[in-house]
């Protein structure tokens, strides 16, 4: 049985806030923001939701694939910035898509989020539970940023990214000989470290507490924990998944990886001993998006023709939880 991307979509706010813009409100400077992040612009959400993101995302993904909403049987949505607790996000893109008969529901793991839902889906599908499913990151971080604190309103940017994933009972092999689909998963947490990148929902509040908490709403994040932590267990954990398969990092043709910082990067490029140019970036131009910087990424890999048939990609992410993921597809 072989389980394949068959269509990628992306939806991102229309509004671009540059370096420049932020100098207006924190004590900052493009050229700081380039050289620690490689971050130049983000996108901002001016009344676009997770919800709407998502479901513009989907709609691209199913055209791609040439299925209609109809046909959909699992929809999940990562994210970590949803409008609504209630309905989840998965609920409401399936009342905007016209999704009927799929069944839907929400998952938070940040900014591994995406893998671990598509990761979630390989294991229904596997088990013959579902045939297809669309898997979404999307966040609109951008509510849950303190725009004072230029410690991390310099990083993150809003958008979404989908992909449809389809089981398909017979293999499909490429001219390289490469078998089409996932081939392997790797995922892990670390609750231990969870609060160096975190942020509150709101505080135990009823009827019988006298004594109301105050809680900060917004993003807290020791930015040199999370780089430490997304170096070392980034491409540890690729390793994992490399191994798992059989292969090494020569025999693999892209690492689409979470879209955090150009060093962080460069830095598992360097520690997987894999050229660079196997690296592509886009986080020049839209910033963290936490769950949907991989999809966002994938997708315009896909349609700008950049994965060719039997292109073996590694996606991996790492995130607030801690939360990490390596997943390796053939195309
Ligand atoms: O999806 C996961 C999300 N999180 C991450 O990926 C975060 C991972 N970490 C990072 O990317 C980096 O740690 C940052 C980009 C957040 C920060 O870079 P850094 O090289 O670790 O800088 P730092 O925190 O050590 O700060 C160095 C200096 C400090 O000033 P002093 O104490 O040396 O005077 C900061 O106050 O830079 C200052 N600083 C800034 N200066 C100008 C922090 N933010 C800014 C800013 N503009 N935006």
């Amino acid at each position: 049985m072989t389980i394949r991307i068959t269509g990628t979509g992306s939806a991102l706010p229309e509004k671009i806030v540059t370096n420049f813009d932020l100098q207006e409100l924190v004590e900052t400077s493009d050229e700081w923001i380039r050289e620690r992040t490689g971050i130049a612009q983000r996108r901002i959400s001016m009344g676009e939701t997770v919800a709407t993101l998502s479901a513009a995302a989907c709609q691209r993904a199913l055209e791609m694939a040439g299925k209609t909403a109809e046909e959909v049987e699992l929809i999940l949505v990562a994210t970590c910035s949803p409008e609504m607790l209630l309905p989840c996000c998965a609920c409401q893109v399936q009342d905007i898509i016209g999704a009927s008969h799929a069944a839907a529901f929400d998952l938070n793991a940040a900014c591994s989020g995406f893998l671990f839902a598509l990761n979630t889906a390989y294991a229904y599908m596997q088990s013959g539970i579902y045939k297809n499913a669309l898997i979404v990151g999307s966040e609109v971080l951008s509510k849950l940023v303190d725009w004072s604190d230029r410690g991390t309103c310099v990083l993150f940017g809003d958008g979404a990214g989908a992909a449809f994933v389809e089981a398909s009972a017979e293999d499909i092999v490429r001219d390289n000989g490469r078998k089409v689909g996932m081939e392997c998963m790797v995922q892990g947490s670390d609750g231990t470290k969870g609060m160096v990148l975190s942020c509150a929902e709101r505080p135990v509040d009823n009827a019988f507490i006298s004594e109301k908490q105050t809680i900060s709403p917004y993003i807290q994040m020791n930015g040199q924990e999370v780089y430490k932590f997304a170096t070392r267990q980034v491409p540890a954990c690729i390793h994992q998944a490399l191994d798992k398969a059989g292969i090494t990092a020569e025999d693999v043709d892209m690492f689409v990886l979470h879209q955090a910082n150009v060093r962080i990067i460069e830095s598992v490029a360097k520690r997987l001993k894999a050229d660079i140019s196997k690296f592509p970036m886009n986080l020049d131009k839209i910033g963290n998006m936490s769950s949907a910087t991989i999809p966002v990424l994938l997708d315009e890999l896909n349609r700008g023709g950049r994965i060719q048939d039997g292109n073996r990609l590694v996606l991996s992410g790492f995130g607030a939880g801690l939360t990490y993921g390596a997943t390796v597809i053939v195309w």
